[in-house]
């Protein structure tokens, strides 16, 4: 299948590109930089170079695929506007296609506190850092019909390489301080990049599959278990720091509310699509994911 994909150097976009390459999917990425394009072109990735708030620079382009897959995020003051530039853009290179299949990606924040699980159909609560990104979930999801098939992932905290939250924890820990908002008794759903990779691939090729699916690994596990673990995991055991969620506001802004959420949620379409991760936790794979995390920052 010929797939058009953003955000193909970024955390989520790069596990993605991976997996569609292992399906042997022809990928074209859209990236900022000759310099990205000429790293991928060795992988034999087309590419194309241009910013997502101009469409002229991918709209044509783009539309010149069976598949287009929406990883990239401008993490700006203009970041979601931006990102309805891209959709509509996208949305009208699928069209002017004939049809089929866009992946766009929102995130579990717009579930907001969950405390018995949530799964696809669970009414929304958007914490505030993501309360624009419903109306773009709906864009996507309202666009399906004819040939036009949508599907929106609501990734968990993404873990595994050296990047992302579940990274500047091994990062802190090996620096000798964590910090934690509040307890940690609140928990976070997870899930392994190379499996959110592989989700991807899955949708976007799945006649059947449409609509919101969640990406969790349904380990449900609570932040100060993580933490622990990671620290158990150091050669030298760092300090972990509780930070009340005030002050946490006051260094980080309405990020420190997302991270203070309490949600389990649960994945049970992406399963019935036949996706089962492959790790189910990070307190359990610490040794591993460690040692990802120090290759992928050498
Ligand atoms: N990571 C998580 O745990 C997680 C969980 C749930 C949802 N999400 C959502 O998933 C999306 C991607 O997250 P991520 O963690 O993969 O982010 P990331 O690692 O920062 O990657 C962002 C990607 O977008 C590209 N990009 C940024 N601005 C661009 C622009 N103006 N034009 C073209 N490309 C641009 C970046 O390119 P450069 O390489 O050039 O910077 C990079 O490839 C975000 O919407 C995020 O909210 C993330």
């Amino acid at each position: 299948m010929r797939i058009f994909l953003t955000g193909a150097t970024g955390y989520i976009g790069s596990a993605t590109l991976e997996a569609l390459l292992r399906g042997g999917h022809k990928v074209t990425a859209f990236v900022r930089t000759r310099e990205q394009a000429a790293r991928l072109a060795e992988r034999d990735v087309e590419t194309i170079v241009g910013t997502l708030g101009n469409p002229l620079s991918y709209g044509k382009a783009a539309a010149a695929h069976e598949g287009w897959i929406h990883t990239a995020f401008e993490y700006s003051d203009r970041g979601p506007e931006i990102d309805g530039i891209a959709v509509d853009a996208l949305l009208e290179a699928a069209r002017a296609a004939g049809g089929g299949c866009l992946v766009y990606t929102s995130g579990i924040w717009v579930l907001g506190h969950q405390r018995t699980p949530a799964d696809e159909g669970a009414e929304l609560n958007p914490a505030a850092m993501v309360a624009w990104r419903p109306a773009h979930e709906r864009r996507v999801l309202d666009a399906a019909g004819g040939r036009l098939r949508t599907a929106v992932v609501r990734p968990g905290i993404v873990y595994g390489g050296s990047r992302g939250i579940v990274g500047d924890l091994f990062k802190d820990a090996r620096n000798g301080l964590m910090r934690i908002i509040g307890g940690g008794e609140n928990r976070w759903p997870l899930v392994y990049d190379r499996d959110l990779g592989d989700l991807y691939a899955r949708l976007v090729t799945s006649p059947s599959a449409a609509g919101v699916y969640h990406a969790t690994d349904e380990g449900h596990e609570r932040v100060i278990d993580i933490a622990n673990a990671i620290a158990d995991a150091m050669n030298v055991r760092p300090e972990i720091r509780h930070m009340p969620l005030e002050e946490a506001r006051t260094k980080m802004g309405p990020y420190a509310d997302a991270l203070a959420l309490d949600q389990t949620v649960v994945s049970p379409r992406a399963r019935a699509l036949g996706w089962l991760p492959s790790l189910r936790s990070v307190a359990a794979n610490t040794s591993r994911l460690f040692e990802e995390w120090r290759r992928g920052t050498e």
